[in-house]
This record gives structure tokens, C-alpha cells and sequence, in this order.
């Protein structure tokens, strides 16, 4: 879908011209660019503001239909995610009823010293990508559609190897919008086992191995939480093993997500107002399975193994109680103190089986996990929790690269007392509701052993209220671009 174009304004004909736009500076060293620039100058009611839109159509003498000018603000605060927004905004500005067409000019020249050309470009076509998309499964009719051609026009783009970039970003941005999708579909069509034939699919495409364990075998290896938790659904629970295994691969990372396709809350049953978004919980393991299909089509030298357990967390005679009894995978026992808190008991008996299973050399876990989370650090930052610093720390850069925030949070060993239970080796919850997103992350830090691991409550940004710039409103695939820069990283 993306591409390249090294012609030069006066030659170039399109629907939509997108010119992104400094306050104080110009980023074009092509004269006809400048000339188009030099017409904004008198207009007052439009100044360049970072998100500002200006329209201009049948500009004379070219063979564009209409010039979008997008606002970046001051060239001094310019940064890769001002230009995915950009990017962003300016292709849904372009969407109308057909699928047309749009061309984006990338800044060449005046760029702060940390945006090389390059990376401009990656960013636009990220921003880009991400906005052009949406799914249309349920709507009978749409006012609006995707573009059906998105080109970069570069200065020399021909003599330089610019193509491995876009191919490269069209791949990863492709991931967040197949997570995005899984995401948006209704709990009704995204049953553990729908869900796992959807991102088998996927991953088979892709050439990554797919493996689906059935109650059966879960019962065989003695996954007690896991399947208490799926105990109260008539969807039965699963768990959908991905592996990326190029040849001659030694170190293994495994990365876990929470598959809960639907969190009703159990007999500690949602109210009205908490509900209704819970088809979301599976946000973890859309991440986790779009980044594993990713890692296959990027061609990553690492094996990469994706473990999705997935339940639906459901009310019924035949589901567990608070105050039940079970045995996790890894024999230890846990008191069921709020059958809420059920993304936590499917993650002990993913993560005790693959540290078993493949001893990773790093196992990461994404989940959305708790709403005290969302409490300490909004919907658009996540809490990393890891107490692995060399992990932790490329985590953190992979966040800052991909602007798919993390904030390090504490694990603190003395808070490990607030899961005591009088009966059994541990309870699903603490006492009371402070530091819960915390009280989790210790809970699931018990299912690990020493392999450096991190947890990820991506509970807040999994999901957005309202469109932003490049993320339409619903699923984000908050996870996919952080988790395929970190890939390449360990
Ligand atoms: N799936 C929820 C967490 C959640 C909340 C995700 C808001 C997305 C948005 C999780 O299973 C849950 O219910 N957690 C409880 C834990 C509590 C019972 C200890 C919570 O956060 O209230
Ligand atoms: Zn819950
Ligand atoms: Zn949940």
C-alpha cells in the first residue's frame, strides 16, 4: 500500500497532496514546494499550529487536485511522533466515499538533528498506515472509505534505498491493525476458540507455527487456574502456542498475553457502567499474536514463542466461587478471593508452563490487567513493571522509539504479604484496593522464577474512547509497534 515517488511537483498528479508545515521554518529544498509554501503566508486563520489542517484546491498550475497543509508547530519541538500525527490526520482528512488517493511530501531539509531524513520517513509512513484503516465487517454502509494508494514523495527518492523502510514499517503497522481488529470484534464473534482459528490464520499465513490446546489437554497438564476461570462459559477455554523458530536460533523470548474474550467479572459479576468495554481483555494476547505474525514477516533471527491463553470469564452454575480452592499449573494454590481478578490466574498457568516449557531467556507479559492501573497512569500510558534493569531499560527505549508510553512501576518485596491467605499458598487479590495494579504484578511475579521477566498492564491505552490521530476510536493495538522495536533489540 505504501509507496515511493521521486517526482517532482510541476509533474505530479494526484487527488490529494499532503504538505506537512512548520511554524518558523520551511522543510523543503525543492523551489516549487517552496513557492506552494510561500501561499499559506498571508492566511490568518491558519498558522501552522501542531494538528492545524489548511485546505487548498486546484492550486494553479499543478495537477493535484487539493493540497492538505498540516500543522507541525515549531520546528525546534518537531519529533517522529508529531509527524505520525501528521501523517495521521491528514489521511483521514483525505478519506471521501471512494478509495482515493493520496500523496505525502516528507520534510528533506531544516529537521532537528535527532530526525534524520530517514526517520521522517518511517514516521510519516507509520502515522500513515495506522490511519488508513478500519474495520467495516458490520457496517452496511460507509460514508467514507480507506485510501486505496498512499506514495511518499521524496527528493532523489530513486538513487536512495528507501524501500526497505517502508516494507519494513508496513509490516509492523500492519500487525497493529490485525491487533486492532481482533480487539474491535464483539465478544460474540470472538470466542476462545474463533479467536484462536483468527490468529492461527494469521500466524500460518505468516509462516509462524500455530499450536491450540483444548480443555482436554489444559486439564491433562493440570491447569487448575486457567480453567477455573473458564469453568463458567460454554465456550470452553484454550491455549494458542505461536512459534517463530528461524533455523540456528538459540535464544528464545516468549511473550504472553491475556486472552479473556470476555471479562463479565464472574459471580463477582461487572455492574452496568464496567461491562460493557470488557470484550477488550484479550487486548494482551492481540498484541502478543500480531507481534509473533510480525517478528515471521520481518524476518527476525530470534525464536519467538507467543503463549495466548484464552478464556471467557463468565456467570453460571458450573463457575468457580470466591473463597474456591485451585491448583495452578505450577502446583502452587490459590485462594480465589474476587473472581474479577481472573486475568491474573490464566497468566500464573501460561507463564509457569512456558518458562517451563521453552526456558526463555526473557519473558514478557501483556495484559490488561487492572483497572488501578488506568487509576495511577490514565488510558494512554502503560505500567511496566520488571525488576530485570538491563530489561526493563530496553523496554523503556522501545517505548520512547514507537511513543507507545510506558512508566516503570514498583515491585516491592514487602508487599508480597498483602496475598497471604490463611488456607492456601496465596489469594488472587489483597485485602483492600490500594496499589492493586502492583498487588497483580506481584502475584503473577510468583509464577516465574528467575527468568528476567516483565509485566505490561496495558489496561488503559489497549482501548481508546475517542480517535486520535492515527488510532481510529476502540482497539488500539497498543503493544505491537513497542513489542516489534524491542524484538529487535534483546
Ligand atoms: N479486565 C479487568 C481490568 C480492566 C479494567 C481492563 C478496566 C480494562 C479496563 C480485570 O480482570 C479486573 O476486573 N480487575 C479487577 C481486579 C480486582 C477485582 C482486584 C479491577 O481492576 O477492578
Ligand atoms: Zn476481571
Ligand atoms: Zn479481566
Amino acid at each position: 500500500m505504501l509507496k515511493l515517488t521521486s517526482q517532482r511537483l510541476p509533474q505530479l498528479k494526484t487527488e490529494t497532496l499532503v504538505v506537512p508545515l512548520c511554524e518558523d521554518r520551511v522543510l523543503f529544498r525543492e523551489a516549487s514546494l517552496v513557492r506552494l509554501i510561500e501561499k499559506t503566508k498571508g492566511i490568518r486563520t491558519f498558522t501552522a499550529r501542531a494538528g492545524e489542517l489548511l485546505d487548498l484546491y486546484q492550486p494553479e498550475g499543478l495537477q493535484t487536485q487539493r493540497i492538505v497543509f498540516a500543522g507541525l508547530g515549531s520546528s525546534l519541538d518537531l519529533t517522529a511522533e508529531g509527524l505520525r500525527q501528521a501523517a495521521g490526520k491528514s489521511i483521514r482528512h483525505a478519506w471521501h466515499a471512494q478509495p482515493g488517493q493520496a500523496v505525502l511530501a516528507v520534510p528533506d531539509t531544516n529537521l532537528p538533528d535527532v530526525l534524520r531524513p530517514e526517520r521522517a520517513l518511517a514516521a510519516m509512513a507509520e502515522g500513515a498506515y495506522l490511519a488508513n484503516h478500519t474495520l467495516t465487517a458490520y457496517k452496511s454502509v460507509t460514508k467514507t472509505v480507506p485510501l486505496k494508494s498512499i506514495r511518499f514523495m521524496v527528493a532523489g527518492a530513486k538513487d536512495r534505498n528507501l524501500r526497505p523502510i517502508l516494507a519494513r514499517i508496513e509490516k509492523i503497522a500492519r500487525g497493529t491493525t490485525l491487533a486492532r481488529d481482533w480487539v474491535n470484534l464483539p465478544a460474540n464473534a470472538k470466542t476462545p476458540r474463533e479467536l484462536a482459528r483468527l490468529i492461527s490464520r494469521a500466524a500460518r499465513q505468516a509462516g509462524v507455527t500455530a499450536t491450540l490446546m483444548d480443555a482436554t489437554q489444559l486439564k491433562r497438564l493440570k491447569m487448575g487456574a486457567l480453567l477455573a476461570v473458564g469453568a463458567g462459559s460454554s465456550h470452553p477455554p484454550k491455549m494458542l502456542i505461536l512459534d517463530h523458530k528461524p533455523p540456528r536460533s538459540r535464544e528464545t523470548l516468549v511473550l504472553v498475553g491475556k486472552g479473556v474474550t470476555f471479562d463479565a467479572g464472574g459471580l463477582n459479576l461487572k455492574p452496568t457502567g464496567s461491562i460493557e468495554m470488557m470484550k477488550i481483555d484479550m487486548a494482551g494476547a492481540a498484541a502478543v499474536g500480531a507481534a509473533v505474525v510480525a517478528a515471521a514477516e520481518l524476518g527476525l533471527k530470534k525464536r519467538v514463542v507467543g503463549v495466548l491463553p484464552m478464556v471467557e470469564n463468565m456467570v453460571s452454575g458450573a463457575a468457580f466461587r470466591p473463597g474456591d480452592i485451585v491448583r495452578s499449573y505450577s502446583g502452587q494454590t490459590i485462594e480465589i478471593g474476587n473472581t474479577d481478578a481472573e486475568g491474573r490466574l490464566i497468566l500464573a498457568d501460561a507463564l509457569s508452563y512456558a518458562v517451563k516449557r521453552y526456558k526463555p531467556k526473557h519473558i514478557i507479559d501483556l495484559a490488561t490487567l487492572t483497572g488501578a492501573c488506568v487509576v495511577a497512569l490514565g488510558d494512554r500510558i502503560a505500567g511496566l513493571f520488571s525488576a530485570d534493569a538491563p530489561l526493563r531499560d530496553q523496554i523503556l527505549q522501545s517505548s520512547e522509539e514507537t511513543h507507545e508510553r510506558c512508566w516503570s512501576m514498583p515491585l516491592p518485596e514487602d508487599y508480597k504479604d498483602l496475598l497471604k491467605s490463611d488456607l492456601a499458598d496465596m489469594r488472587n487479590i489483597g485485602p483492600g484496593r490500594w496499589g492493586g495494579a502492583i498487588v497483580a504484578a506481584l502475584f503473577l511475579s510468583r509464577f516465574v522464577g528467575d527468568t528476567p521477566w516483565a509485566h505490561i498492564d496495558i489496561a488503559g491505552p489497549a482501548y481508546t474512547k475517542k480517535a486520535q490521530a492515527y488510532t481510529e476510536a476502540g482497539g488500539t493495538g497498543f503493544g505491537v509497534r513497542l513489542l516489534c522495536d524491542l524484538m529487535e533489540r534483546l
